[in-house]
């Protein structure tokens, strides 16, 4: 096979670029690293020779290969060293006019057919192509830290881009091993832009009280099985790296409410209090390791009232069946017994509302989440209202626990956790498909490979019913009153008439 660029260069030689450079090399290709700072190119040649050294005594790489690996990745001194090149990856500081000069000295040292890329994740390709003789020639490769290990690439075309071009950059994607996806030059592009949904929502939750940054993190990982807690992940990511994503994307949307930040996060990143590296995040760190708060226990209740199921509840006759199997007194009567526990299971509205609207006793009241299947999930979340009795929320938990299966007790708040987030998230994704940033199958692929969810957003909302999402989201504007969770158009239609989320229209 030949490889489509047989010589590369890598501009910045951290950590994006020696990543980078490793995999061009191991794809077959020549490389050149350069940096301003010659010690970086020494630093990260040793590291990528390490690395090789690492696979060859794994027995996934043999002498020979790593031998020959070490003998095509070199330095380079000056930009002059790069002119024979075929395509240039930049990989530098992330500034505006610091790239746009970088590209600019490049197109007087390069022949007229080389292809320049920027791994930029946050500058428009189409503002640094500006400054640019040959603006054909030109993409946004936008690879993933780090890049040996996360195998997905956005290949982006700006305005003047040549498709040609983009072709070439996806040929090659597949020969370094990645999955390439192709997105518009729009903030964020695909997988800053899809990410949006889970931090900012959990931030939104924590700021109102609903439950603590630990037990959202539960919530998520067990109920819909994200690896990483939103707040484990913004911990690792350090909050000096995301939250200026987050504003980054917010302006340049003009301020689009779906993606407004949070002043926690602000907060936290002006008080050094950034994550993981620094010792202390949402979490303190010891020796690497989160100490996290231990669980409420399990309340001990002698006696469990019997149970009054609301007719409204979602999934209705599966959370009779896990009533039924915890061995709970159901009662069958139109209207709650006077000592009945009577358990709501709204879509998207708070409990309040539900037991103001259906005529319940608020003090007797408990919700539960049920926009998933329960034999699906680990954990069951339980909410109550400001009128509800502790007697009563502790005997709904005890009753919930008796199989053993983990119980979060939060605060009232239109959709729980999970609905607030996972509609977001399914939000969020479609209006992405609505705007063609990308088409559905690429969306799917960037967020599974390059957010590592469970499953792609799409595919989420599709497994849910978009007419859940929709009810979740719809209640969740009536209950907010905020333009955030207004559903996009790809989602509302497509829901509306039981088209898959993943349906593109005949072109
Ligand atoms: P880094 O700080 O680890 O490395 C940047 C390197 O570029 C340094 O060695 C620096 O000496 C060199 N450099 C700076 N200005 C230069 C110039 N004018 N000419 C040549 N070399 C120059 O940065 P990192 O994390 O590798 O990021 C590089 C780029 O990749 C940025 O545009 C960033 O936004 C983007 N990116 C970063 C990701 C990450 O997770 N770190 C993920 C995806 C994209």
């Amino acid at each position: 096979m030949t490889v489509s660029f047989q010589k590369v260069a890598v501009i910045g030689a951290g950590a994006m670029g020696r990543g980078i450079a490793q995999i061009a090399t191991q794809a077959g290709s020549q490389v050149w690293l350069y940096d301003t700072q010659p010690e970086a190119i020494a630093k990260a040649r040793d590291a990528v020779f390490q690395q090789w050294d690492k696979l060859q005594e794994k027995g996934r790489l043999t002498a020979e290969a790593v031998a020959d690996h070490k003998s095509r990745l070199l330095g380079a001194s000056e930009l002059q060293d790069l002119a024979d090149c075929e395509l240039v990856v930049e990989a530098i500081v992330e500034k505006i006019d610091i790239k746009k000069n970088l590209f600019t000295e490049l197109e007087k040292v390069l022949s007229n057919t080389a292809v320049l890329v920027t791994n930029t994740s946050s500058l428009s390709v189409t503002a640094i192509a500006a400054a640019l003789q040959r603006p054909a020639l030109f993409a946004g490769y936008h690879f993933f830290n780090p890049v040996p290990l996360m195998k997905v690439v956005e290949v982006i075309a700006g305005l003047k881009t040549d498709p040609s071009v983009c072709e070439r950059l996806t040929e090659f994607a597949r020969q370094m091993g990645h999955t390439p996806v192709q997105a518009q030059d729009t903030p964020g592009f695909i997988v800053n832009h899809a990410g949006r949904g889970y931090g900012t929502e959990a931030l939104r939750i924590v700021s109102e009280g609903v439950a603590d940054f630990a037990t959202i993190d539960r919530i998520l990982r067990d109920q819909v099985g994200f690896k990483l807690g939103p707040f484990e992940l913004f911990d690792l990511t350090a909050l000096d790296v995301s939250h200026p994503v987050i504003e980054a994307i917010y302006h340049q949307y003009y301020e689009e409410p779906r993606y407004r930040p949070n002043v926690i996060t602000a907060q936290r990143l002006a008080g050094g209090v950034v994550g993981k590296k620094v010792g202390e995040g949402f979490y303190k760190y010891v020796d690497g390791a989160a100490l996290i708060p231990t669980e409420p226990p399990v309340p001990v209740v002698d006696d469990i009232p019997p149970v009054w199921v609301s007719p409204r509840a979602a999934r209705r006759m599966a959370l009779l069946q896990v009533l039924k199997n915890l061995g709970a007194k159901i009662e069958t009567g139109a209207s709650p017994s006077p000592e009945a526990l009577t358990i709501v299971a709204p879509l998207g509205f708070d409990i309040t509302t539900v037991a103001v609207v259906e005529r319940l006793d608020p003090a007797r009241t408990v919700g539960i989440d049920m926009l998933f299947d329960d034999v699906a999930t680990k954990r069951r979340v339980l909410a109550t209202n400001p009128a509800t009795r502790a007697d009563m929320r502790d005997a709904a938990h005890a009753l919930f626990a008796r199989d053993g299966k983990a119980v979060s007790v939060i605060r009232d708040s239109g959709g729980f956790v999970t609905q607030r987030v996972v509609a977001t998230i399914v939000n969020i994704a479609s209006d992405i498909c609505q705007q063609r940033i990308c088409s559905p199958q690429d969306l799917e692929t960037a967020v599974t490979l390059g957010l590592a969810y469970p499953i792609g957003p799409l595919a989420m909302g599709n497994r849910l019913g978009p007419d859940s999402i929709l009810e979740v989201l719809f209640n969740l504007q009536t209950v907010y009153g905020d333009p955030r969770y207004r559903p996009s158009p790809w989602l509302r239609r497509r829901g509306a008439i039981g088209l898959s989320l993943m349906h593109t229209e005949e072109e």
